[in-house]
């Protein structure tokens, strides 16, 4: 699908330099964990990607070319932490997701027999009711409202309305650090699945190092602002180089290794 190009990134809010200097690369079809502690800059960083942190430095490239910094007409779509604030409260979650589909129609295998064009009424709600189904909801419940779902079944709304646009990246900051203990498993899993059947790019943002080497092919480290390390997943998990890595690492409870299980 696409690749994710970061060089030199920086973003100061007024005189506080939030980020600096930051590298990194998400190759296409994989999945890259950017870890830190809590005000490292994580955030600021997926955000400065598709637009809502200013970019006082750097180039930020999807495919090799620069972005629109315009958010929203991107083809990188940020989910958030937090799927209560994330939804509208008053949107039925059909209408949700219907709002997050581009304004035509893509052609759906790229093969040129259906042109793009304006979304009929009905193809409306067939796309609706696919993306809902594509990440677990029943989409018989597309007239509810959020406040009738979980937590997790919101952040499932969240991830429908991401890829309604059909990103080539993702980015997933702290997805399911909000969640329910019990339903954070599920999500992962969803999100594992979806990366690899949809083959986007993923960028996975999460202070935790138990589930990024579940989910991830690289580990990027943050601290202060600034990458401390960077490499493949495994290699970095086996002998972190950096201090931040080991204390990040140290919060893992060792024995028995957490597994992240399939929740029915
Ligand atoms: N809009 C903002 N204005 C000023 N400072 C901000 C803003 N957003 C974040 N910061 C600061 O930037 C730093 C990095 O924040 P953030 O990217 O949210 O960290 P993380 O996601 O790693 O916890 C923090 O010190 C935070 O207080
Ligand atoms: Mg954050």
């Amino acid at each position: 699908m696409s690749s994710l190009e970061l060089r030199g990134v920086g973003v100061r809010y007024g005189r506080f330099t939030a980020v600096e200097g930051v590298d990194l690369t998400v190759p296409d079809g994989s999945v890259t964990g950017l870890v830190g502690g809590s005000g490292s800059g994580k955030s600021t960083v997926g955000k400065a990607v598709v637009g809502l942190a200013p970019l006082t430095a750097g180039r930020i490239l999807v495919d090799g070319v620069g972005q629109p910094r315009r958010p929203g007409r991107t083809p990188v779509q940020l989910v958030f932490q937090n799927p209560y604030a994330s939804l509208d409260p008053r949107l039925s979650i059909g209408a949700a997701v219907a709002e997050a589909l581009p304004r035509t129609r893509l052609d759906p295998d790229n093969s040129g027999s259906s042109a793009a064009g304006r979304w009929t009424r009905a193809e409306r709600a067939a796309e609706v009711a696919r993306l809902l189904g594509l990440v677990g909801i029943d989409p018989a419940r597309a007239a509810q409202l959020p406040a009738a779902l979980s937590g997790g079944q919101r952040q499932r709304v969240a991830l429908a309305r991401a890829l309604a646009a059909r990103p080539g990246v993702l980015i997933a900051d702290e997805v399911t650090s909000a969640l329910d203990v019990s339903v954070q498993g599920a999500v992962l899993n969803l999100l594992r699945r979806l990366q690899r059947d949809l083959g986007f790019a993923l960028l996975f943002i999460s202070h935790d190092l138990a589930v990024v080497r579940y989910l991830c092919d690289q580990v990027a480290v943050l601290e202060s602002g600034r990458l401390v390390e960077c490499g493949p997943a495994a290699e970095v998990m086996a002998r972190p180089a950096h201090e931040t890595t080991r204390t990040l690492l140290s919060c893992i409870p060792a024995l028995p290794a957490r597994t992240v299980t399939e929740a029915p």
